[in-house]
């Protein structure tokens, strides 16, 4: 039958959360597997002996040992920072004010945002990577430069104008009017527009104005099927600033809180110094932690603790931060989050790691009945990993006595020769390396 794919190779797919579950019952590992692929959606999962039998017409792709899980999912990045991405040497504040702003100034070009957006997205994908949320710059040419370039690639892609009318060079702010204005149009523009969906992006609450917060506030409220991302309690220096500027509130989520910022469909970049009270709170709503370990590691943050976290029962999503983050693989991320785990005694299992950067991302994104994993009937986006890549993850990988022994030389030491293969929207993506 036309546009039906076998992909034949070893399959992870997950059937609940393994920081909540025993990882032997959640994680469905098929040595002998295979995915059907039809119309951009995954038609079935199970034994390649089998599905070959079942879909004798199937265009066939066998991937012998390599591993076909659900494609990468990047909760929290900045696309406009892919060309300041490793600027040595500053804090968060200064590192924003040196490198971000005046390359994000650069985005009131339409040229270009468009070709950062188009090179950008060819880089998460070799990197295995097929959605992505990301914040764009102020300027609304620079979140129709993402969503036009991800439409023609056909990548489900989550993103919005960031907001800020304070504190950031005068080129980039707009006002709590245009703000609220500018990003209503995108959202009727480009909202349930095909794969992409809008995201409300005030940055954080140092460049928002009170009176902006509250105009994001009631246009989250008026559009509630929209993600809503923001940066909160990522190093000390700006936890002082926000307690600053904003005296009447509690806290810093008590600020997100006070102005209709806080919500189950809500992502919050780092949020590794919070307290007890703004965890209770983060907990009641279900509003996710995105836990951006490169990041964190190379502008200073601290180390986030994902197994509280996730033991407290607040959502945890994994993401680059890129340019704060030091890399655009979801593989660097996760071995990046192993590392912090290992400093705080607490070591995350590869299943663990893994489902963060699919079912986790998806979760936080409430987009898990489309992608995240491999199951009958979602969105196939699907990145196929090989785990022999290099000369030394092979060293490594051949005295595994599992699958997570295999897997973890490539979490650990893989790039972007470890992605055999990536398919998008059921097409195989033209992209990768
Ligand atoms: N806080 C506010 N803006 C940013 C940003 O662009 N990157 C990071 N890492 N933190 C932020
Ligand atoms: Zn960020």
């Amino acid at each position: 039958m036309k546009d039906q794919h076998l992909l034949i190779g070893e399959t992870l797919a997950f059937a609940d959360d393994p920081f909540l579950n025993h990882i032997s019952e959640v994680v469905h590992y098929n040595e002998s597997g295979a995915v059907v692929v039809e119309a951009g959606k995954i038609a079935a999962v199970g034994n390649a002996a089998e599905l070959r039998k079942a879909f004798p017409q199937a265009a066939e792709h066998d991937y012998g040992r390599c591993l076909i899980t659900a494609g990468f999912i990047d909760s929290h990045a900045h696309y406009p920072q892919t060309a300041i991405i490793a600027s040595w040497g500053s804090r968060l504040i200064d590192w924003l004010n040196n490198f971000t702003f005046p390359e994000e100034a650069k985005f009131k070009s339409p040229e270009y945002a468009e070709s950062v957006a188009r090179r950008y997205l060819e880089i998460i994908l070799a990197n295995g990577t097929t959605t992505v949320c990301s914040f764009c710059t102020s300027h609304p040419v620079s979140v129709t430069a993402l969503f036009s370039e991800a439409s023609k690639l056909s990548m489900r892609v989550a993103a919005g104008k960031t907001c800020m009318d304070r504190n950031a060079p005068q080129e980039l702010l707009d006002s709590a009017v245009s703000a609220h204005a500018e990003s209503e149009r995108l959202i009727g523009q480009w909202h349930g527009k095909g794969r992409c969906s809008y995201v409300i992006s005030p940055r954080f609450a140092p460049t928002s104005t009170p009176a902006q917060l509250e105009a994001m506030g009631s246009l989250w409220a008026n559009h509630p099927s929209c993600l809503m991302q923001t940066h909160i309690s990522e190093q000390p220096e700006e936890v002082a600033w926000v307690r600053e500027l904003f005296p009447d509130c509690g806290d810093y989520l008590d600020v997100y809180d006070n102005f209709g910022l806080l919500g189950c469909r809500g992502l919050y970049g780092h949020g590794i110094h919070l307290g007890r009270q703004e965890l209770d709170r983060l907990r009641e709503v279900g509003g996710s932690i995105i836990h951006c370990p490169t990041s964190n590691l190379f502008i200073g943050s601290g180390l986030l603790e994902v197994m509280e976290r996730k033991a407290g029962g607040i959502p945890v999503g994994l993401a680059t931060d890129t340019g704060g983050g030091s890399s655009f693989s979801m593989l660097r991320t996760m071995a990046a989050a192993y590392e912090i785990s290992q400093l705080l005694g607490t070591p995350l299992h590869p299943a663990q790691l893994y489902w963060l950067a699919t079912m986790g991302n998806a979760q936080a994104m409430h987009m898990s009945d489309r992608i995240g994993n491999l199951q009958t009937g979602m969105e196939a986006d699907l990145v196929v990993l090989d785990l022999e890549s290099t000369s030394a993850i092979s060293t490594a990988a051949q005295r595994a006595e599992d699958v997570w022994q295999r897997l973890f030389p490539t979490i650990m030491l893989g790039d972007d020769r470890a992605i055999a293969d990536v398919w998008v929207n059921g097409n195989r993506s033209a992209t990768p390396a």
